[in-house]
């Protein structure tokens, strides 16, 4: 199977990079093809030929979005129709990465695919409205939803709160927004599992479980021997430009019809941890 990855260079796509097996695989980053230009689309689809697209890349500063929604809109959801009007062209298939922010937040139960979409953010605005091209374009395409994203390679809240908990003796995080973490390791496992698998339609992938921002944090620094106290806060006291949902649990009933089950977010946690210490162990000299 020939594999293209648009978004490579991202915590996702990095991830995706080095957890793909048994295929050719092309990672692309912006410097590779600007998404928001048909013609550079074009030329790196035709020199690829692949018969799976993953479509990881995005303008993904929530915060930068609400001050830049011409930039939100041209790359989140133009640059996105873009690659996906060309996969139609070449016969590529398709797994387009999208977000819990395409809802309101304001359920109580888990969000089920075909729960009406009703951002409340630019970011998740310029999601909903890829989205509901893509499904136009190209109605078999498997439009992928996660949330909390966080690995290593990047900005991401563990990373943040961990470095904060290293340098201070207490932290607040809200406690007021529930949702679910998602490792990009199980991810990328999870996306290469559904290309095997042929997936069509709308899928929602995240670690199993939920929490707040509050209990993942405080999972974090217990699980990292950190000795900061971690003190429950609400969003009000931490003002920003884009509105997050309250609740964005999203239902894995959709996942396991594929007969994939994701481990837990506190599992996840746990080897992402590890991956970290890791990553910063001194590496042996050869020679
Ligand atoms: N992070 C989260 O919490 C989260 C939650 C839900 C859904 N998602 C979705 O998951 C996907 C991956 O997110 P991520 O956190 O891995 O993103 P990220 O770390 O911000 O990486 C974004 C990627 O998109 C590429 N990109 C940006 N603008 C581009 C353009 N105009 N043309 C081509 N490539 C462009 C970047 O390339 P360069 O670095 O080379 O510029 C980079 O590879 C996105 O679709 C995002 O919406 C993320």
């Amino acid at each position: 199977m020939r594999v293209t990855i648009f978004g490579a260079t991202g915590l996702l796509g990095q991830a995706l990079m080095r957890e793909w097996r048994h295929d050719e695989v092309t990672g692309l980053g912006s410097g590779d093809a600007d998404i928001r230009s048909p013609e550079q689309v074009r030329t790196v689809i035709a020199r690829h030929r692949p018969d799976w697209i993953v479509l990881a890349a995005a303008y993904t500063d929530v915060d930068g979005c609400e001050s830049h929604r011409d930039l939100a809109f041209a790359v989140n959801c133009d640059g996105a129709v873009n690659v996906v009007r060309e996969a139609v062209r070449k016969k590529s298939r398709v797994i387009f990465i999208s977000t819990d922010y395409v809802f309101d937040g304001k359920h109580d139960r888990p969000y089920e695919i075909d729960d009406a979409m009703a951002p409340q953010s630019v970011y998740g605005d310029s999601k909903a409205a890829a989205e509901k091209q893509i499904r136009d374009i190209y109605p078999d395409c498997c439009i992928l939803r996660t949330s909390w994203v966080f690995g290593i390679g990047g900005k991401c809240f563990p990373d943040t709160i961990l470095k904060l908990a290293s340098t201070r003796q207490e932290i607040e995080i809200v406690n007021d927004q529930r949702g679910c973490p998602t490792y990009t390791v199980d991810l990328a496992r999870t996306i290469q599992q559904l290309c095997r698998k042929g997936a069509v339609g709308t899928v929602h992938a995240t670690n199993r479980g939920d929490c707040t921002w509050f209990d993942f944090g405080s999972e974090l620094v217990k699980a990292s021997g950190l000795d900061a106290l971690v003190r429950p806060t609400t969003s009000d006291r931490f003002v920003r430009p884009a509105r997050r949902p309250e609740y964005s649990v999203l239902s894995s009933a959709s996942l396991r019809q594929y007969g994939i089950v994701m481990p837990s977010w506190e599992d996840a946690t746990q080897r992402y941890i590890a991956e970290r210490e890791d990553k910063k162990a001194p590496r042996n000299q050869v020679g």
